[in-house]
């Protein structure tokens, strides 16, 4: 399996495992420092599954840098990087695993079938790698939401760890996106945390995202919801972690975020 590998200890029963597409950012490496803190042996698979893209364009255009991803994972922390290619993964056509009915909520409107192929990759990768521990991080919410309800349901022995969402200085979530936004995109992108800042301390959150959000310019609104945590139904006075999730495009780049809400009961 094993691309790179600057392993040290091969006694270690745990291992952790940081699945990635590459390009990869801070947050990124936060995941992999967070997964040292579970084992030693740490590792870290770049791989830009076809699978998960609905537009072949935007596949073809997926940035690859295997190297430069690599050197930065191992200078993380990571113990070994493994770059498959598509036909070490997907030898014959997959069987494709359904993500199940949330799959088809909020991301998956836009994207009609992404977490059914996120779902399949993150079985295969685990069959190979065998972690004792996955390393997901909260940016995206619902993927992680419905990796943890797959692992649960299947009852596949990993324990998945969700990883705090990283913000720039001024707020933005970081993502691979934000390099495409220029100038201005960047500046109207700010819209988006200062709402849910603003939400998170609000007795009504989800009024307040709407009055920052459904008319910003240079910000075109997908979604903003105020959801359960646990089961990712609408948020009422007597759900214990609410979290707002909101979606939305800023000069042609569609950008995600969330934040945990505070109980208004
Ligand atoms: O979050 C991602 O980067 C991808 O969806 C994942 C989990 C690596 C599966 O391809």
């Amino acid at each position: 399996m094993s691309n790179q590998s600057n392993k040290s200890n091969e006694s270690n029963e745990s291992k952790a495992f940081v699945p990635t597409m590459g390009a990869l950012h801070a947050g990124h490496l936060s995941l992999i420092n967070l997964a040292r803190t579970f084992s030693d042996d740490v590792v870290v698979s770049i791989f830009v599954n076809p699978l998960q893209f609905e537009n072949p364009d935007d596949l073809a255009k997926y940035p690859r840098d295997i190297e430069g991803d690599s050197a930065a994972a191992l200078t993380a922390g990571a113990t070994e990087i493994w770059a498959p290619t598509v036909d070490e993964i997907y030898p014959s056509s997959p069987k494709i695993i359904s993500a199940g009915p949330i799959a088809s909520l909020y991301e998956g409107v836009n994207r009609p079938g992404h977490f059914d192929g996120v779902v399949t990759v993150v079985d295969r990768l685990f069959q190979r790698v065998r972690p004792t521990h996955a390393i997901f991080g909260e940016k995206d919410f619902q993927q992680l939401f419905l990796i943890k309800q797959w692992v649960r349901e299947k009852q596949i022995p990993v324990e998945i760890i969700s990883a705090p969402l990283i913000r720039d200085e001024d707020g933005l979530a970081l993502s691979s996106r934000n390099i495409r936004l220029g100038d201005q995109g960047r500046s109207d992108a700010l819209i988006i945390s200062k709402a849910l800042f603003a939400a998170a301390s609000s007795d009504n959150p989800q009024a307040t995202l709407l009055d920052y959000l459904s008319a910003a310019p240079g910000f075109t609104l997908d979604y903003a919801a105020v959801i359960d945590e646990d089961t990712f139904e609408l948020a009422s006075e007597s759900t214990e972690k609410p979290r707002a999730i909101v979606a939305g495009w800023v000069n042609g780049v569609r950008l995600l975020d969330n934040m945990q809400m505070k109980v208004t009961r």
